[in-house]
């Protein structure tokens, strides 16, 4: 079965047809070519493949794209303006957050949920946060000092 689905990505009207079983990870990667997304364990387990829907971190290896409909999605890709990052890229780029980088726009749409959430958090609330996003290479300090930082990015207003 297909079944049409009307959603905004990124801030733009998206419309098709789509599977019933079509994933939300396959239908961004594959569909609409927005690669940014990472399939990473494919099942529930790592959070590389972390979106925002309707500002609520998901894993887009475990939604079905067809729930999306009526609905606001977020990718990595929404993030950067006009060449320009946004508060928690930048948070991430000046406090050395990535390594290899593959973790990195799962980890950075969690940590936008929280910060659209709670623009002040606390460590434990940041560890809670990105607690479901497995990083192999940085030990999470530096991810941990990305976060704070972007929060005070965004409390100066230097970066949305
Ligand atoms: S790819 Fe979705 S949680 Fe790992
Ligand atoms: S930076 Fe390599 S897995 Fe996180």
């Amino acid at each position: 079965m297909a079944r049409l689905l009307s959603l905004t990505l990124n801030g733009k009207t998206h419309l098709g047809a789509v599977p019933d079983n079509l994933l939300l990870l396959d239908y961004l990667r594959e569909r609409v070519g927005l690669t940014g997304t990472k399939t990473g364990c494919d099942g529930g387990e790592c959070g590389a493949c972390t979106v925002l829907i309707d500002d609520k971190p998901v894993l887009s290896c475990l939604t079905l794209a067809a729930v999306c409909d009526g609905r606001r999605v977020d990718t990595v890709e929404s993030l950067a303006a006009n060449g320009r990052l946004s508060a928690i890229q930048q948070g991430f780029h000046e406090k050395l957050g990535a390594q290899c980088g593959y973790c990195t726009p799962g980890l950075i749409m969690a940590s936008e949920a929280l910060l659209r959430a709670n623009p002040d958090p606390s460590e434990s609330e940041i560890r809670a946060a990105l607690a479901s996003n497995i990083c192999r290479c940085t030990g999470y300090v530096k991810i941990i000092a990305a976060v704070r930082h972007a929060a005070k990015l965004r409390a100066a207003g230097e970066r949305r």
